[in-house]
């Protein structure tokens, strides 16, 4: 695993928009596996920035999300397919059939769950998986738990997750409880794994996933055993590491 320091959240955002655009570059019709949440918000204008301006040419890339809401349809504003038409999809001259979330209202979330994995392998996994971390050391919606689970599936948001999630609704009543998330094996399939961090309320989280031993409790662990993982984190995040003070 490579860990690149950078600054701040704006050096971050920029460092991951500069590996997923040269990706894109390298192979047009490149599987992008894409993030939500504030932390990729930098690199997805930096990304649109690169499309509007220099030509950064998404005609032939596809995207496939990490995760979705359960109960909010791709209409809700806080869906994540929201997140992504606002961010990024409307910005850059991707097809919009070529972009993948699951579908938290699907009448069978376990077919869907299926169905999901297998249109993700039939593509081949993803080139480069955009991650961020939780609070808890989540990825996706990959919460803490005793075991690593590999297929997409159902989950319980834990009361940390939840309670994270709650600045983006008005009511902590409003906020989902239960995702659809890619497991494991689609995620440590991916070619390129990057995983972005910033703010000290990730550092516990950064500590424990790139230097404490891999494991279930902290999700993000497991990157530790892919070939080509690459942490980009600011000063902040890096505090609790050996790697405070170098930036
Ligand atoms: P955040 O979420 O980018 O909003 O901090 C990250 C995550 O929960 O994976």
């Amino acid at each position: 695993m490579r860990i690149i320091a950078v600054k701040d959240a704006g050096q971050m955002g920029l460092e991951a928009a500069r590996l997923m655009a040269g990706v894109v570059r390298e192979k047009p019709e490149a599987v992008l596996g894409l993030a939500t949440g504030s932390t990729p918000l930098g690199t997805y204008a930096e990304l649109a920035r690169l499309c509007a301006r220099e030509g950064l040419d998404f005609s032939k890339i596809t995207s496939f999300n990490l995760d979705e809401y359960i109960g909010l349809d791709r209409d809700h504003p806080q869906s994540y397919f929201a997140y992504m038409k606002e961010h990024f999809v409307d910005l850059v001259n991707i097809a919009p059939e070529n972009v993948f979330l699951p579908d938290g209202v699907a009448e069978d979330l376990e077919a869907e769950c299926h169905e999901y994995d297998r249109l993700l392998e039939s593509y081949g996994f993803a080139d480069l998986q955009l991650l961020g971390i939780g609070t808890n050391g989540h990825i996706a919606f990959n919460e803490p738990d005793d075991h690593f689970v590999a297929a997409t599936h159902k989950v319980a948001l834990t009361a940390e997750t939840i309670q994270a999630n709650q600045r983006f609704f008005d009511r902590l009543e409003d906020v989902p409880t239960h995702a659809i998330t890619l497991g494991m094996r689609g995620i440590m399939s991916a070619r390129q794994l990057v995983l972005i961090a910033s703010g000290s309320g990730k550092a516990r989280a950064i500590a424990d996933a790139c230097f404490g031993p891999v494991t279930p409790k902290v999700p993000a662990s497991i990157i530790q055993l892919h070939a080509n993982a690459v942490v980009i984190a600011d000063r902040e995040a890096l505090a609790l590491t050996e790697l405070a003070g170098q930036v």
